[in-house]
């Protein structure tokens, strides 16, 4: 089959077109013009550049190809605007492209997020309840795919936060636990939900591969609960594996100063014409101290198990770190 990825050059999207070519498919990358292209160094992917604000440029792009795994999106943007663009305006103008394109593709997933969901405490049956900007745009993207469910066979993904390879997010707790700080920016016991990058890259094959019906919502994790504390040991755990002796102090940022960092954040990143990692449309989420997903049903329907543990993805990371000099 001929798959696309889109946001290929991302952590994410990287691993996907990796699974989906181990499965033995076709795959065209589909990265912005000027995209930093290094996860894709060497890759037998075609790397396609993609305008996605052109429906009728994507088009052109979707003839031929059976499958689209939409990847790019995310939380980090500099406006609120931005993220409500870069997550439900895109999914929405690539829907339109696949649904006009009768030779496009017929199999459609959308890499969503827990945060569209909010974090409900019940069954993945609950109604969703986003607690952050990044969480509405996400579950406003959720809904148009649904809308498309009888003309494309569409599924949804809502992982928790990813980490591995490629993953830039955590480079600064795991700079932190170098230099011998645990930092917990709510809290030590803060709950988490977690999933390797390549774990989710199965998942998104494997939700391809297995006949689910269309419209399925699911949420891959690694099947365990972490804590903060346990985040931050495993990253102490991943130093040692190294060879590094490492101090160990716990330091708690807490909801305050978070929100304080947040709204400075947006400030100085506005006038530097920066993109803030830490800004108030995702403090929802960050303040949430039970941070895990629902329950999973569909892993076991699909064939699919998650590989890693944290402390063997989490050990790979930090040596990844390592090996690009950054710890
Ligand atoms: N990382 C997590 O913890 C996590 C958890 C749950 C869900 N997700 C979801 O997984 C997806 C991938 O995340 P990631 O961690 O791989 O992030 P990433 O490494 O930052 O990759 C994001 C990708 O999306 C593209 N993108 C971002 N803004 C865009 C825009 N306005 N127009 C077009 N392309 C844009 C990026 O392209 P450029 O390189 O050109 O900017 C990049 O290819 C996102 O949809 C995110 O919401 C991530």
């Amino acid at each position: 089959m001929r798959f696309v990825v889109t946001g290929a050059n991302g952590c994410v999207g990287s691993h996907v077109v990796d699974a989906l070519l181990g499965a033995g498919h076709r795959v065209d990358a589909w990265v912005r013009e000027g995209a930093d292209v290094s996860n894709l160094a060497g890759t037998r992917a075609e790397v396609v550049h993609a305008d996605y604000r052109d429906v009728e440029g994507m088009k052109r792009l979707l003839r031929g190809v059976d499958a689209v795994a939409h990847v790019a999106g995310g939380g980090l943007a500099r406006s609120k605007e931005a993220l409500f663009d870069m997550n439900a305006g895109m999914t929405k103008r690539l829907l339109e492209a696949c649904e006009v394109t009768l030779v496009g593709p017929r199999k459609f997933v959308f890499m969503s997020t827990v945060a569209a969901f909010g974090f409900r405490k019940g069954s993945a049956e609950e109604p969703p309840a986003p607690v952050s900007d990044y969480g509405e745009a996400k579950r406003e993207a959720e809904l148009s795919v649904l809308t498309m469910k009888h003309a494309l066979d569409v599924s949804i993904l809502r992982p928790p936060m990813v980490y591995g390879m490629r993953d830039t997010r955590l480079l600064p707790l795991a700079k932190a636990v170098k230099r011998g700080w645990h930092m917990h920016p709510v809290s030590g016991d803060r709950l988490y939900s977690l999933i390797h990058a390549t774990d989710l890259a199965q998942a998104v094959t494997a939700t391809f591969a297995w006949g689910l019906p269309s419209g399925t919502v699911w949420f891959p994790t690694d099947g365990e609960d972490h804590t903060q504390r346990d985040l931050a040991q495993s990253m102490m755990d991943g130093f040692e594996a190294l060879g590094d002796s490492l101090k160990r102090r716990e330091l708690t940022l807490g909801k305050g100063v978070l929100r304080i960092a947040a709204h400075i954040n947006r400030a100085t990143a506005k006038l530097r014409g920066t993109t803030p990692a830490l800004h108030p449309g995702k403090l929802g989420d960050l303040l949430e101290t039970d941070a895990r997903c629902p329950p999973c049903l569909i892993a076991a329907r699909i064939d699919w198990e998650p590989e890693k543990t944290l402390t063997q993805g989490m050990e790979e990371t930090i040596a990844w770190y390592r090996d690009q000099g950054w710890v």
